[in-house]
């Protein structure tokens, strides 16, 4: 495994945070903080509203804008959902789909996040694929089952070529937002789980170049150590990415 040779990407995951003239100010402040920072690429993935304004603020910088979702379909009667032509016509070039939030709060299941994710391929996004156990399947031992299933069903039809654009981000549902951060260790070996299972879908090839991000709790304090695992190649950052400063420390210690 070549570690060097692969995308460093961290992106942020603001959720349901920011309007639109919050995200102005935000990423003015944010874009003189992380000039010049080019070991990584920097992601702010931002609610549909803020997106016009995240385009503008982020352009001439080295900040790239994503989306928190996508809808499978290209277009039709899909009250409240958003297409990838609507989001890439708009300037995004990133989206998260499979957030473990959209699986637990809003009933996506591996089946619509394979839909979601072929959506956002289709329409040359660059795709964030979340993947992670709950607590309870943790305690069950079986992690890896978990992972594995949801990856593979929701890289189902994808080829080896569109596997270039996506990006696996593994979330211990028990990590998000809870202030409890899995450890180097356990990341880094659902991280190399993960890569496995990426060489057995595709190729030892594949599976090295495939950017796994790691994320839950991931803040300005222990993401060196979570950055510098072998497997883990970025991270995806919720409550921290709220915070010009914290989200700087993490950006610079990817580089
Ligand atoms: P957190 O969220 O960093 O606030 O734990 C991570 C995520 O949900 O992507």
């Amino acid at each position: 495994m070549n570690k060097a040779k692969r995308n460093v990407v961290i992106a942020g995951n603001w959720k349901m945070n920011m309007t639109p003239a919050q995200t102005t100010e935000f990423i003015t402040a944010l874009a003189p903080m992380v000039a010049g920072m080019d070991g990584c690429k920097i992601v702010l993935c931002v609610p549909y509203v803020d997106i016009a304004a995240a385009v503008a603020a982020a352009n001439g910088t080295n900040i790239e804008i994503g989306a928190e979702n996508v809808h499978m379909e290209a277009k039709g009667a899909y009250t409240g959902e958003i297409s990838g032509e609507m989001l890439a016509s708009c300037g995004v070039k990133y989206v998260i789909v499979g957030h473990s939030e959209r699986r637990q709060y809003f009933g996506e299941t591996d089946v619509t996040v394979n839909g979601r994710l072929k959506a956002g391929l289709a329409n040359g996004l660059k795709v964030i694929l979340c993947v992670g156990e709950t607590l309870t399947e943790r305690e069950q031992g079986i992690t890896f089952e978990t992972v594995s299933k949801q990856t593979k069903i929701a890289l189902s039809g994808v080829s080896a070529e569109e596997l270039a654009n996506v990006i696996i981000a593994y979330e211990p549902v028990w990590a998000i937002g809870t202030g409890k951060t899995a450890t180097s260790a356990q990341a880094e070996e659902v991280c190399k789980a993960i890569r496995g299972v990426i060489a057995e879908l595709y190729s030892a090839e594949a599976a090295e170049g495939v950017t796994i991000q790691y994320g839950g709790s991931m803040n300005a304090g222990n993401a060196a150590e979570l950055l510098s695992m072998e497997n883990i190649d970025g991270g995806l950052i919720g409550g921290a990415s709220l915070k010009t400063a914290d989200f700087t420390t993490i950006v610079k210690a990817a580089q």
